[in-house]
């Protein structure tokens, strides 16, 4: 019935999450509120992780992607579930080191680390550095040596693959920041160039196409590419690289009408293809990362807001505003991303008016969605937005100076803060006059 299994209407006909009553935990926590479920979570990454372990005999690691939603209790259960972590700056790494996480399994991203960032991470002995580019390389090679390590790395590659997704979050293209480029023999350089550095140990390779991906061929195909592509490595330098990351990007459902493929099944067509193809090309099966952020945390979290005026515009639409908007999602304004949303105190009633859900922020784009199907709706009813686990707190702001929300995380239907809302004093923290 929901986007999510951890949704639900209670005999109050009220939505609730995690066997929790949602307009219970805004009368406690007020609006806006990112709320998110712990077990789902859980459940996401044992899913992964069983699927590592079934294709792949174990040989692999599930990294949770952070920048889908960063804080320290998310990087605290991924520890615990035995995942790796993905990181992509400064702030992300220093959140993981903050509760301990174990460094070899952080995999630094990045188009462009800054020196500070790579000492940083030399300093963490982080496992794996992924780097990006020659000039990335050459810095990271002399930072080793005065610090007089070795800096562990694997390169991004762009495999060259299209995936069908929204263009500012579709990556493994040529024409993309991310990565050096099979075509022209770019990466091949790197690998070269890698091979001599005496600072430097490339494990391996990566790549990632995009995210929010629905079909399983990308992944297949650009896993075949990065395979060849280990295999010229083989022919030409005599090494066998050990480690291949293939990204994240697996979509999830955000509409009731969206058919994702069971993330098994990703694992399972994928893994076939890394075996056929190591096969015929004589390789080892390499240690196999993945990277999922969106579909480890989206599923897991909504948003719930109050709505404040409705606005009829005869003949044109309904205005629904909130007391959030693009400051604690910006996907619609970025992406035209959509959402399922609905009356949280009418959940069992029929979705039957259609409007528009506005946000506060002082800007005609900022809207949560258009032309939503939603329970008929009222000044002071609380909408949830349905799967906004990722990609919403990660990517919020303090636009028009609104102090962020905080986020409530349910464990076996037990709530606490893991996030705590912004206050005013926080907002003017860092002025000076
Ligand atoms: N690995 C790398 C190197 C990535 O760049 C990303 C996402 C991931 C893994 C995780 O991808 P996921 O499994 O979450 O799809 N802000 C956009 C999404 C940007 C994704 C950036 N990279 C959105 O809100 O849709």
């Amino acid at each position: 019935m929901f986007v999510s299994d951890c949704l639900g209407v209670n005999e109050h006909g009220h939505l609730t999450i995690g066997g929790r009553d949602t307009i219970e935990l805004a009368q406690r926590y007020g609006t806006p509120l990112y709320v998110m479920d712990e077990n789902e979570i859980r459940r996401a990454c044992a899913s992964y992780k069983g699927s590592i372990e079934r294709y792949y005999g174990g040989h692999g690691l599930v990294t949770y992607a952070s920048k889908a939603f960063c804080c320290k209790a998310i990087c605290k259960i991924a520890m615990e579930e035995g995942l790796g972590l993905d990181v992509v700056s400064i702030g992300e790494l220093y959140t993981a080191k903050s509760v301990g996480f174990p460094m070899d399994k952080v995999f630094f991203h990045g188009n462009n680390k800054t020196p500070q960032e790579l000492l940083a991470a030399l300093e963490y002995e982080v496992g794996q550095i992924v780097v990006d580019n020659l000039v990335e390389l050459e810095q990271l090679n002399q930072l080793a040596a005065s610090q007089k390590k070795t800096a562990n790395i694997l390169f991004r590659v762009k495999p060259g693959v299209e995936a069908h997704t929204h263009k500012f979050i579709r990556t493994g293209q040529i024409d993309s920041k991310f990565g050096l480029a099979l075509e022209g023999g770019e990466a091949m350089r790197a690998v070269l160039e890698a091979i001599k550095m005496p600072n430097i140990h490339l494990k391996g390779l990566h790549c990632h196409i995009g995210s929010q991906i629905f079909d399983i061929e990308p992944f297949q195909e650009s896993a075949a590419v990065m395979l060849r592509f280990l295999a010229d490595i083989k022919k030409e330098t005599g090494k066998e690289l050990e480690i291949l990351d293939l990204g994240g990007g697996f979509g999830i459902k955000y509409l009731e009408e969206h058919d994702p493929v069971e993330y098994d099944q990703y694992m399972k067509k994928v893994s076939q293809t890394v075996g056929a193809v190591c096969q015929e090309l004589g390789l080892n099966t390499p240690f196999i990362v993945i990277e999922p952020g969106r579909s480890i945390v989206g599923p897991a979290g909504i948003t719930l807001y109050t709505v404040g005026a409705v606005k009829e515009i005869p003949n044109v639409r309904t205005y629904a505003s909130v007391d959030g908007g693009m400051c604690d999602n910006p996907r619609y304004i970025l992406y035209q991303s959509e959402y399922e949303a609905l009356v949280a105190n009418k959940a069992s009633q029929p979705r039957s008016e259609k409007i528009t859900l506005a946000g506060k922020c002082c800007e005609s784009g900022d809207l949560i969605g258009e032309g939503m199907m939603i329970q008929p709706v009222q000044s002071g009813d609380i909408v949830a937005v349905l799967a906004t686990g990722a990609y919403n707190y990660s990517m919020s702001s303090n636009y028009n100076r609104i102090p962020r929300p905080p986020v409530v995380m349910l464990r076996d239907g037990e709530d606490r803060v893991v996030v705590k809302a912004e206050t005013l004093e926080d907002l003017i923290r860092n002025d000076l006059l």
